[in-house]
């Protein structure tokens, strides 16, 4: 069956945290549900998900924030890696960054996830030599 890559729509809302559950990216400290719903307030276009037979089983959020763009909750479920899907997704971020003029894309991954760090080499990611800092705003979790 054909897997649709399109914008996320509000009854995939717990198919989609599930696969992002079953990927291993969610965190105590990040709710998933909290992170959909700012990403709806903001550009939901932006949230892509694809679907087979009814189930969620991929997923990209992308965002432009006049310099970088930058690439989140890329998913594919288990039973469908290894077949293109990954890089069809990201082929998609690329695409509806490029659109909006967005000249770099930038990702963070886990130095311990070593699966998602060779697929972003293997479709033409490097690692830039800088150290990624962050600061709250607003408490998920624990
Ligand atoms: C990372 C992930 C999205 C890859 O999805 P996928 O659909 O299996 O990837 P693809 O089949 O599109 O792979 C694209 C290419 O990368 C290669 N590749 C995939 N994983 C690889 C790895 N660990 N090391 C080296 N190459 C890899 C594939 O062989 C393929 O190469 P080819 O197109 O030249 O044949 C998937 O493993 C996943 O969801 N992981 C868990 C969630 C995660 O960690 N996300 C990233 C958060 S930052």
């Amino acid at each position: 069956m054909e897997l649709l890559v399109r914008s996320y729509l509000p009854p995939d809302r717990e198919g989609l945290v599930s696969l992002w559950a079953v990927c291993g990216l969610v965190r105590p400290w990040n709710d998933p549900y909290r992170d959909i719903d700012r990403k709806l307030a903001r550009d939901p276009e932006n949230l892509l998900v694809v679907e087979h037979d009814g189930e969620v089983v991929g997923s990209v959020m992308v965002g432009y924030e006049g310099h970088r763009g930058w690439v989140n909750y890329l998913a594919v479920h288990p039973d469908h890696r290894g077949r293109g899907l990954g890089r069809r997704l990201m082929e998609r971020a690329e695409e509806l960054l490029g659109r909006l003029g967005c000249a770099k894309v930038n990702l963070q991954v886990r130095s311990s996830n070593e699966e998602a760090i060779g697929f972003y080499r293997r479709i033409g990611y490097s690692v830039d030599d800088s150290v990624s800092m962050g600061r709250r705003l607003e408490v998920d979790g624990p």
